[in-house]
């Protein structure tokens, strides 16, 4: 299949009976999900449920540029997210630039499918690094392909807002917070490249760090730039509450700590 359109009825009759009851089970109101699975996608969440990794996918949370964001339910009943990155619309310069430049990453280029996997891959593997240098990150629990699991961030009602969305009680508390992630990412040589109020998730009054795909290492060509505009994001936002920061300054105190 070419595209990411898929569950159109063609295709569904094609599926043996084992396939179609697997469909049923996984996406129990499966019209809202048409829109993003393709078959290898729906025939990769059939293998994470034998697997046991998650018993069924409950609703999606958000459809974002890249990726869409689902809840999910394991076979212990503890709630995960899924994020299934879209192999047809993913902007393919746009991950090219974060991933040049990165050791990690370095191969050949492939073709967009296998891009976006390699995008998935980094993700989790960015959550793992920033999860062990204790930054407040969703733990990753599984890569598949384009599609990745992870901790949820969020109550059995619903997902924990975005900071942007949320009236903050104490927002010093959650500036300083904010800046002590930053150090600590910068400790193990990771830059965000992508910090703003969209993808820091507030719950019970605690910012998580989301969507770090695109953080790249330090020996990155412009790891100081993605920093700074960092920096800038974050100071910008929390002026509405009164919080006046020098964004040079808190650049020096950053990278001055150990490299
Ligand atoms: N672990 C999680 N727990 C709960 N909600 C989540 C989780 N991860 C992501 N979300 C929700 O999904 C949204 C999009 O996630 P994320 O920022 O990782 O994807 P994205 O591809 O960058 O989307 P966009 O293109 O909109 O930026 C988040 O703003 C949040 O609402
Ligand atoms: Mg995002």
């Amino acid at each position: 299949m070419s595209s990411d359109k898929l569950l159109d009825d063609k295709w569904l009759k094609k599926l043996d009976r084992q396939t179609q009851g697997m469909l049923d089970r996984i996406v129990p109101n499966r019209k809202t999900f048409g829109e993003v699975f393709d078959k290898q996608t729906l025939l990769r969440l059939g293998k994470l449920i034998s697997d046991n990794v998650i018993d069924q996918v409950d609703f999606p949370i958000s459809t974002g540029k890249e990726a869409n964001i689902f809840r999910g339910t394991t076979p212990e009943k503890d709630f995960v997210a899924i994020k299934i990155y879209r192999t047809s619309t993913m902007t393919f310069k746009h991950i090219a630039s974060y991933i040049e430049g990165d050791p990690r990453f370095e191969y050949g280029y492939k073709n967009r499918r296998d891009i976006i996997e390699e995008w998935a891959r980094k993700e989790y593997k960015n959550l793992y690094l920033l999860r062990k240098a204790k930054v407040r990150v969703p733990a990753p629990l599984k890569c598949l392909h384009n599609i990745l699991i992870m901790d949820y961030i969020g109550d059995a009602a619903k997902a924990a807002p975005m900071l942007k969305d949320v009236v903050l009680r104490n927002p010093q508390k959650v500036f300083d917070e904010i800046m002590t992630f930053m150090t600590m990412m910068y400790s193990v040589k990771v830059v965000h490249a992508d910090l703003s109020a969209f993808n820091i998730l507030m719950f019970r009054q605690k910012p998580y760090i989301i969507d770090v795909g695109q953080a790249v290492l330090l020996d990155h060509p412009s790891s100081l730039e993605f920093l700074k505009r960092d920096i800038h994001n974050i100071t910008h936002y929390f002026k509405r509450y009164g919080i006046e920061s020098n964004e040079q300054e808190i650049f020096e105190k950053l990278t001055k700590k150990k490299k």
